[in-house]
């Protein structure tokens, strides 16, 4: 089985550190493409759901501490980084993700009548995955390297403290 490289860390120092998330979840993704190739879908499910987990809380941690303060510096953000790429890929992001879990969690539920076409799903994981690193790459070049210019540091601590809590909870539920 695919081993994880990465561990989430206890606490953050810079908003970039962030990008430790994206690289995990691009780990998970990857062992979850190998327990379908194995064909154990309890796995793939579940490996599934931590994806879509620690996404989903990436998306709300960013829209509840990082683009609002963001959002309102406009002077700082370049044409590349503006914020309706952020909300529109987040949109975009949870509806895939969704489509997925909801097709496991089916498969799982009614093996008799729902059958999984791996081929087919590898192919579209193409778009997926290329989603993925197309707004990691936004976050890295844009969002987390200016609030890391911009940012107080007393807000910056207080932020980063909020979202290690938040994923420590994540954790102890997902493992
Ligand atoms: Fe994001």
């Amino acid at each position: 089985m695919q081993e994880l490289k990465t561990s989430l860390p206890n606490s953050y120092h810079s908003i970039m550190e962030l990008d430790l998330l994206h690289r995990h979840v691009d780990e998970l993704f990857l062992q979850h493409q190998s327990y379908l190739m194995i064909d154990d879908l309890e796995n793939a499910l579940l490996t599934f759901e931590k994806i879509f987990e620690y996404t989903n809380q990436n998306i709300l941690d960013e829209e509840e501490y990082l683009i609002p303060y963001y959002a309102s510096h406009p002077e700082s953000i370049p044409q590349g980084g503006a914020v309706y790429f952020y909300e529109r890929e987040h949109k975009l992001l949870r509806r895939e993700l969704m489509k997925y879990l909801k097709m496991y969690s089916e498969a799982l539920l009614h093996p008799d009548s729902v059958k999984l076409d791996i081929v087919r799903i590898f192919d579209d994981y193409y778009d997926l995955k290329d989603l993925f690193d197309h707004h990691d790459a936004r976050e890295r070049v844009f969002l987390y390297k200016i609030l890391d210019e911009i940012l107080p540091s007393g807000k910056k601590k207080e932020i980063l403290k909020n979202i290690s809590e938040r994923q420590r909870v994540l954790l102890r539920k997902m493992g």
